[in-house]
């Protein structure tokens, strides 16, 4: 049974379809890697993943329900969660930032799992900074370590290492990659970065002007692009 399954959906914004997504599925336990050009619709294909919208038309299935008949579940919404392209942190300590979504959850050992997590992401001894002090590198490990100790089923990722330096994108990706392996984590990655898809992900999508051109297994989008699109953005060709 597929996580997702998409069929004909599109967005629209002011008489405008920025997304027209004609069939897309998600694997458990895959990890699917989208890029494509600026404004293309991969992070409003996110929101709609992460249900945080619902499609102008067609149909979103989540585990084999029609999202658009019965909106998810409180469970099911939980059990995906998002890490946007501009994570907004509270003004409280680094610690408190993580162990914010457990506490909504009423999670046991919430003090345990953030310190473990902190540790994971080598940001032990910041965990009672507050956030607003944080480097930017930084920020995005508290917004992915906020996310992943909630061990969603899904996890969603927009641009999780865009501007940073590449011992902070080594440690972020180690972080994707041990979720991905050790919890079986569904991951859906937007990513300008086409050497980290191909560092962590199974399968590659091009979203191009709203419109999957083309999704395939890594090897062969990378080396037997079947679109003209493909073979462009992987050149280097395309212009954001
Ligand atoms: N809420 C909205 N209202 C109106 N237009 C929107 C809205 N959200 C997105 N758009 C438009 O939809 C298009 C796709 O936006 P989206 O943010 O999905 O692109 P993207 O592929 O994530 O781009 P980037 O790589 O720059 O982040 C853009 O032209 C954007 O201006
Ligand atoms: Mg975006």
């Amino acid at each position: 049974m597929p996580v997702y399954a998409l069929n004909n959906v599109t967005q629209t914004y002011n008489g405008r379809t920025v997304l027209d997504i004609t069939a897309l599925t998600v694997q458990p336990g895959e990890v699917l890697a989208i890029v494509g050009p600026s404004g293309a619709g991969k992070s409003t294909l996110l929101r709609l993943l992460a249900f945080l919208e619902r499609p102008s038309a067609g149909q979103i299935a989540f585990q084999n329900n029609v999202v658009n008949e019965q909106w998810p579940d409180l469970a099911a919404r939980r059990s995906v969660t998002l890490v946007f392209q501009r994570p907004h942190l509270l003004r409280r300590s680094v610690a408190a930032n993580v162990a914010y979504g457990l506490k909504l959850r009423r999670a046991s050992d919430v003090k345990g799992r953030v310190a473990a997590v902190l540790a994971q992401v080598g940001l032990a001894e910041r965990a009672g900074a507050m956030a607003g002090t944080l480097s930017g590198g930084e920020m995005q490990r508290v917004a992915l370590a906020r996310a992943l100790v909630l061990q969603p089923d899904v996890l969603l990722l927009d641009e999780p290492t865009a501007n940073l330096d590449p011992y902070n994108i080594g440690l972020m990706e180690q972080m994707i990659a041990t979720a991905n392996l050790m919890q079986r984590t569904t991951i859906v990655m937007v990513t300008h970065n086409i050497f980290q898809a191909r560092r962590l992900a199974d399968r590659v999508g091009l979203l191009w002007d709203g419109r999957l051109v083309e999704v395939a297994a890594k090897e062969a989008f990378f080396a037997r692009p079947s679109s003209p699109q493909t073979a462009a953005f992987l050149n280097g060709e395309v212009v954001y």
